[in-house]
């Protein structure tokens, strides 16, 4: 079994400062991270799929870095619309996968499943975008292993979720990429972030889904004129499970203290 946790979206602001004047996003990460750490089996990686700070700031991703120190396993890290590839280099110089200029787009090999990474990113724009030359890396790096079974993670979903307020910020190349991926039979799933939300698409004959955030969810109001907001709803994160010759396994998992887990009692019948 080899699992791999997915967290999203976990907006890190500079000391001192809240999300939005509310939302204390270090210390959702911190729970989070705490939460993976006692999981068992414990995850064998974790994929952090982008907006992994509020501002692309360095003093954001100093204090992020801190926040994901305690995790026990290694993570790979993606740019979302709130990140700057720059910053992100300078304070994760050891995360050597994340190269030292272009686009943020790499391959994890040795691994029971294949992962790539898509680095959707336009500098300065809430939605995203996948250019003629990602695309190309794409397909390229994906003919290179077609027998292995693919993960592609990137932090713009390529579909609409309906919910006006986000679809507005989407993703630009979606025709690309799907005509590339249906080339591409071993990709399991595509990987994303940026919805706050847990949810799941067919796309180009595989699976697109999306991760809650650890911090706040984006508010679920499918009304054109609907609240575009956000909520303290369970925040959550994804655990993947691969197990050879299986199909790729999802599991959504709220944080927090709950109440068990408790057995299954059965009273039998008694017989008269
Ligand atoms: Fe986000």
């Amino acid at each position: 079994m080899f699992v791999i946790a997915q967290i999203s979206d976990t907006h890190i602001k500079p000391e001192g400062r809240l999300a939005y004047d509310r939302v204390d996003t270090a210390a959702a990460l911190a729970t989070c991270v705490a939460a993976i750490n006692r999981l068992d089996p414990k995850p064998d990686l974790v994929l952090a799929t982008g907006d992994l700070v509020d501002a692309g700031r360095r003093d954001e991703y100093d204090r992020l870095r801190s926040l994901l120190a305690p995790l026990d396993m290694p993570v790979y890290l993606i740019p979302g619309n709130h990140d700057d590839r720059d910053a992100m280099r300078a304070v994760f110089p050891d995360h050597r996968y994340l190269g030292s200029e272009g686009f943020i787009q790499y391959a994890v090999e040795n691994l029971p499943i294949r992962l790539l990474a898509l680095d959707t990113l336009i500098p300065g724009k809430g939605g995203g975008e996948l250019c003629d030359e990602r695309l190309a890396w794409l397909d390229r790096t994906l003919s290179a292993a077609p027998e292995r079974p693919t993960i592609v993670f990137l932090h713009h979903p390529p579909f609409r979720s309906h919910i006006p307020g986000m679809d507005q910020f989407g993703l630009a190349g979606t025709v690309g990429l799907n005509a590339v991926i249906r080339r591409h039979a071993q990709v399991e799933r595509l990987l994303c972030g940026h919805l706050h939300r847990p949810i799941e698409v067919r796309f180009a004959g595989t699976i697109a889904s999306t991760c809650p955030s650890p911090a706040h969810q984006i508010n679920l109001d499918l009304r054109p004129e609907g609240l575009f907001g956000y909520i303290l709803e369970p925040p959550g994160f994804q655990l993947h499970v691969h197990v050879e010759g299986h199909p790729l396994v999802t599991h959504t998992v709220p944080i927090g203290d709950w109440p068990g887990p408790y057995p299954f009692s059965f009273k039998r019948p008694q017989a008269s």
